[in-house]
């Protein structure tokens, strides 16, 4: 419905060349602004016949021009022309033609009465509860059709994927998977791993402490952990042996930072303690989790190195995933790549082990341990010629991994 003084005099005007042509007594037609508000207030002419076909004609009438009204009007101005207290069309048609009526034909009159209100209501009804106009809708129609604002889905770093992957190796072993807190004490990060107090190894790796615990005795004092190997201790002191842990996590060292190394870096460390557990169990392990890592055609070797922690240690090489042996540049023409710190447990670790829990007794028990740096794994898996892309944040080189 629409509201304007224009169209409603329009929409009376219209009712009223309609009642003419319906109803022969009805006035002359309409002729103009005075004739229309003249015609409103004898919109509805005597009836001079009571019988069904002339009140049906009469009543289809004004149902039709009630329909067009309601299409046409505000539901204001429609309100008023058939229900306004003193000129609506309603009150017309009961004086005039209900009151009117003779006895006998008041009751069909009354029934069509009934339902032409009924009709009017209804109208009144649907157009109060109708929404905005089309037009208005049409202004706030969004076009569905537009592509809509893309939200970038999360998806794993390279480095927890390849964290994840090499956990998933070990636990398809039957190893379980622990973590250990990253601030840690110098007694976890270096004393029971058997670096003594001043023992020259401390010096291959430049710490990040925690400032001002000069107080603390050195034991206590706080520290970035430089490897995950303190949760070797941590997991022997929660547990008596038969162990098989993987242990993921991120370390820090106080490096300068080039293309193959960060302060921040991240480790898998294994550890596995048993009875009868010996160095070629360790290889078996070891060779085994760089095939599944790295294809089944990759070879390993084992070279003796030094670690506190564990006697006799090794350092472990694969086989050039890029040249498959023959040498290039990435393998510095070695035709190896080394990856891995590993050996047997120190007997001296077990001892700081079984202050808590007796039952690592190394006269009884034995066991292996490895560290592996999970970047220097990514960077290999995937071809990444720079660490620092890993912790830069920069989405093209992350989205790659999606
Ligand atoms: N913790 C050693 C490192 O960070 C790696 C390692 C772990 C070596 C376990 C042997 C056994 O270099």
């Amino acid at each position: 419905m629409r509201l304007g003084a224009g169209l409603l005099l329009a929409a009376i005007r219209g009712f009223a060349n309609s009642w003419a042509r319906a109803n022969a007594h009805a006035a002359a037609p309409c002729s103009g602004l005075f004739c229309c508000l003249h015609m409103t207030n004898e919109a509805i002419p005597k009836l001079t016949a009571f019988d069904d076909a002339a009140l049906d004609k009469a009543f289809a009438a004004l149902e039709d021009e009630a329909r067009s009204d309601a299409s046409a009007l505000d539901v204001e101005a429609f309100r008023l022309k058939w229900v306004g207290r003193k000129q609506g069309l309603l009150n017309e048609v009961s004086d005039r033609w209900l009151k009117a009526a003779p006895g006998a034909a008041k009751k069909s009159v009354g029934q069509r009465f009934k339902v032409l209100k009924e009709l009017v209501e209804t109208l009144i009804e649907n157009a109060s509860g109708a929404g905005p106009s089309d037009a208005a809708l049409k202004a706030e129609a969004i076009d569905i059709t537009l592509p809509g604002t893309r939200r970038l889905i999360g998806a794993e770093h390279p480095i927890t994927r390849t964290m994840n992957e090499i956990v998933a190796v070990f636990a398809a072993l039957g190893y379980s998977v622990g973590v250990g807190p990253e601030v840690e004490t110098d007694y976890y990060n270096f004393e029971c791993m058997n670096f003594p107090p001043g023992h020259p190894a401390r010096d291959t790796q430049d710490t990040l402490v925690v400032a001002g615990q000069e107080r603390r005795p050195l034991r206590d004092r706080l520290l970035l952990r430089t490897h995950t190997s303190p949760v070797q201790m941590r997991t022997m002191e929660q547990q008596p042996p038969p162990v098989r842990i993987v242990i993921p996590g991120k370390v820090h060292r106080n490096d300068a930072a080039d293309a193959t190394h960060s302060p921040i870096f991240h480790q898998v460390e294994g550890l596995c303690v048993d009875r009868n557990i010996t160095f070629s169990d360790l290889k078996g392990t070891l060779d085994h989790a760089m095939k599944a890592l790295f294809g089944s055609a990759v070879k390993t070797r084992f070279f003796p190195s030094f670690f506190p922690f564990t006697e006799p240690s090794a350092d472990v090489q694969i086989s050039c995933i890029f040249c498959g042996g023959k040498g290039c540049r990435k393998c510095k023409q070695s035709g190896w790549i080394e990856l891995l710190g590993c050996g047997m447990v120190d007997p001296a670790v077990f001892g700081f082990a079984a202050e808590k829990q007796p039952a690592y007794d190394a006269k009884q028990i034995s066991g292996f341990a490895f560290g592996m740096g999970v970047e220097r794994i990514a960077m290999m898996k995937y071809g990444i010629s720079e660490i620092g892309q890993f912790f830069a944040g920069d989405m093209r080189f992350l989205g790659q991994f999606v």
